[in-house]
């Protein structure tokens, strides 16, 4: 088999990439290790920042997107029993739109399969080799049988576990990370959202998320260990600590049942540089972000489309100038956003440990929601630049 560029992962990522690439006649081969209906049903992420829609409407891919996603100009800081809205579009002439991940994986799959090029899932034992060559090539088995995919570049779309980022020689890739003490437990419930908006609450007993996937569903989180046992979490509990964390005169949070519960860990993770030879890193197999500041999938979109615009370059004037600054480009808004998130996780989860760090996180919470300035950065942030061109 031989393709121009072989992408291995078929998350946000990858599917992006595939599309932009076919947009402008490049030939791509997917490759992904779990079956389609995995894909096209865990449940992660949900805000798609304004950029990001509008990258999928220039991609004709967004039909269902503006049909069910839901477009909101401000979320909800609680603290103290009180509620602060920061007018996102007021403030940035901006908005976010929610819609999870797994719908938006979704359509990209059927764009994909519309276009008939490949995208083969389930495929196992996935390895890249001569990446510091200019023929590279990936070998997996599909079917039962052992395959290698010759190529002019490969695309590592695979996610924070895949293979990758780990083929890189030693030595090359500087890694930074840190690992959060807490977790979250999400919950998808079949009850109509408690709000029109989204809630950051911060607790004295921890964080909680108020969010939403449609007028029915609402999905909710609470700060947690990072090992958390799930067994240990009936839906009663569940929703008797949500109540504590979200209390508010006059504000009730709905119940319903609960559909789907998990416990996800947190970390900020990022590897520099974010391409060796051949090879380019793109998403979560280049940098991990906490939930906190729902960049991560936003910042997916963002790298393939730098990529794209690189390799669209290359395949129709031989200049490697794009490709030769992607990691640069990418790595500048991926830490833009690695502050972001961090800066949002530590202002609104329970920190054990130093009275004073809790008494600057008060005062950090205090002044976003008392001054304008302060609200507009995080405003800008969360809604996340504007695309130009
Ligand atoms: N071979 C092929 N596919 C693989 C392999 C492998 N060895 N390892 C992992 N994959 C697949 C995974 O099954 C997954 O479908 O790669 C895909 C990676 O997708 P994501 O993890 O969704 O990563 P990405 O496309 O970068 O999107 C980032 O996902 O984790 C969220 O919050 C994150 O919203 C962000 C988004
Ligand atoms: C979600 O809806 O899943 C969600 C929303 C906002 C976040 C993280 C997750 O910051």
């Amino acid at each position: 088999m031989r393709t121009q560029v072989a992408i291995v992962g078929a998350g946000p990522a990858g599917l992006t990439l595939a599309h932009l690439l076919h947009l402008e006649g490049i030939d791509s081969v997917v490759l992904e290790a779990r079956s389609r209906e995995y894909v096209e049903q865990r449940v992660r992420a949900g805000v798609l920042e304004q950029g990001t829609v509008d990258l999928l409407s220039a991609m004709g891919v967004a039909e269902r997107l503006h049909r069910e996603g839901i477009v909101h100009h401000g979320i909800e800081l609680r603290f103290d029993r009180r509620g602060y809205r920061i007018p996102l579009t007021d403030l940035t002439g901006r908005s976010i739109t929610i819609y999870g991940q797994q719908e938006v994986v979704r359509d990209l799959i059927a764009a994909r399969l519309d276009t008939e090029r490949p995208l083969l899932f389930e495929v196992e034992d996935v390895s890249v080799h001569d990446v510091a060559s200019d023929r590279p090539a990936v070998r997996f088995r599909y079917e039962g049988a052992a395959q290698e995919l010759e190529c002019d570049v490969i695309a590592g779309c695979d996610g924070f576990h895949g293979v990758c980022r780990d083929s890189i020689p030693a030595g090359v890739l500087t890694t930074y990370s840190r690992e959060y003490p807490f977790g979250w437990l999400g919950i998808l419930a079949a009850v109509a959202p408690s709000s029109d908006e989204l809630i950051y609450a911060s607790h004295e007993r921890g964080f909680a998320l108020h969010s939403l996937r449609s007028p029915d569903l609402s999905r909710l989180y609470l700060q947690c260990a990072p090992d958390e046992d799930l067994a240990d979490w009936p839906d009663e509990r569940i929703w008797e600590e949500l109540h504590m964390r979200f209390e508010l005169d006059g504000w009730a949070l709905h119940e319903g049942p609960v559909l789907e519960k998990g416990v996800t860990g947190m970390r900020s993770f990022v590897v520099e540089p974010m391409q060796y030879g051949r090879l380019y890193l793109a998403g979560d197999a280049a940098h991990i972000v906490p939930p906190t500041g729902a960049k991560g999938l936003n910042l997916a979109v963002a790298d393939v489309r730098v990529l794209a615009g690189g390799l669209v370059e290359w395949y129709a004037t031989g200049d490697t100038a794009l490709l030769e600054t992607y990691s640069a480009t990418c790595l500048k808004r991926a830490w833009r956003a690695e502050h972001f998130s961090y800066f949002m996780t530590h202002m609104l989860h329970r920190l054990d440990g130093d009275p004073f760090d809790a008494k600057l996180q008060r005062a950090q919470l205090e002044y976003v929601c008392s001054s304008e300035a302060a609200a507009t950065s995080l405003a800008e942030n969360y809604v996340g630049p504007a695309y130009v061109g």
